[in-house]
């Protein structure tokens, strides 16, 4: 018998014993490795005479595609054994009682963003964002803020260099400069996001969101402000009855400047809007400033416009019943499964802005 038939039943006996995958690799580099006995075999025929060669070669690759399918079966034989034995002691028990599932709850910041977006887009506006760290020009100098103003000192912004350049937004009206220098008017946006004071108690927290508003085009005034607002308002509040006014008064970037407030009823302790002799304020507006629009090269005499910035936080508390705005931002779990949304009510004008 030849040597090479030697190894060949040597190692077919070997590979029909009980192994386990340390000895079948043993044998894998014995057979293929460097010096393994193929591999020194293959060595030897090219010292052979010539031809005595080409047998020998066509027996060698024959004997070698046995052994090595004989491994490969032997592999796959020991998988096979793994799995079963895995199914075998990992049986699933279905008596158990199933686990807790815990869905997770969309923040009412989240959901009165959503539903503002959605009142708004309804007539015509689209929605902007700008960013939290902003340049002091778009914050305060393209808004006809001054240098002296009050607004501008350390107590009531978070600079986030020396010489003031950077700083946490105090507003969001930068989106409106923002928008502005991006494209051509008309402009009719909405930008909500989170805005920063340094400011903290009951109703101040140093970050708080607001969303803002601008519409810019042809002939456009106080009696439009006016109409979007009281649109707004009831259908956010969800009511057919709205008292609302106009108080005078003084933001930089407008001409003329306006609180607005609208007027509510405490009935059992509940905030009722849209009933009763008390005011509430919710939101400044104006018309935008003729300064603001040549900042960012639009000419006042043929454009005009108007822009309001709401507190959304403030919204949310008054129509979900929220009296302390700390907790909405003191990540308590407990407190989000409590006021907290379903993901799956998004709000739509059709659906329903809340349940
Ligand atoms: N930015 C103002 C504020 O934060 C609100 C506002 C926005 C007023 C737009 C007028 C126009 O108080």
């Amino acid at each position: 018998m030849s040597d090479i038939k030697k190894i060949k039943d040597e190692y077919f006996n070997k590979l029909s014993t009980d192994l386990d995958l340390e000895s079948i690799n043993r044998i894998k580099t014995e057979l293929f490795g460097k010096n393994g006995r193929i591999s020194n075999s293959f060595k030897k025929i090219s010292s052979s005479a010539s031809e005595e060669k080409k047998k020998l070669a066509s027996e060698l690759n024959f004997i070698k595609d046995e052994l090595q399918k004989k491994i490969n079966n032997k592999l796959q034989e020991i998988e096979n054994k793994e799995i079963n034995s895995k199914l075998q002691n990992e049986k699933v028990d279905i008596t158990l009682p199933e686990r807790d599932i815990n869905q997770g709850k969309i923040h009412p910041v989240s959901q009165v963003i959503d539903e503002i977006s959605s009142i708004f887009s309804e007539i015509g506006f689209s929605v902007e964002e700008g960013p939290d760290v902003e340049d002091e020009h778009y914050n305060f100098t393209a808004l006809n803020t001054p240098d002296n103003h009050p607004a501008r000192d350390m107590h009531d912004t978070f600079y986030l260099n020396k010489n003031k350049k950077l700083l946490l937004r105090t507003h969001t009206s930068p989106v409106q400069v923002r928008t502005m220098l991006k494209g051509k008017p008309p402009f009719k946006i909405i930008a909500p996001g989170r805005t920063y004071r340094s400011d903290s108690d009951q109703t101040h927290s140093p970050m708080f969101h607001q969303v803002e508003g601008l519409h810019i085009d042809k002939n456009i005034n106080m009696g439009h402000l006016k109409g979007c607002l009281n649109y707004f308002i009831k259908e956010f509040f969800e009511v057919d009855k709205l008292q609302m006014r106009f108080r005078p008064s003084h933001f930089p970037f407008t001409e003329p400047s306006a609180e607005v407030d609208i007027g509510y009823e405490l009935k059992d302790g509940k905030i009722i809007i849209g009933e009763g002799n008390k005011w509430l304020e919710i939101l400044g507006c104006g018309m935008v400033h003729p300064n603001v629009l040549k900042n960012v090269k639009i000419n006042p005499d043929k454009y005009q416009g108007y822009a309001f910035g709401i507190g959304i936080d403030r919204l949310g508390m008054l129509k979900y019943g929220i009296n302390d705005l700390r907790a909405f931002f003191e990540t308590d779990y407990r407190w989000l499964n409590h006021f907290g949304f379903d993901p799956l009510d998004v709000p739509s004008n059709y659906r329903g802005l809340s349940r």
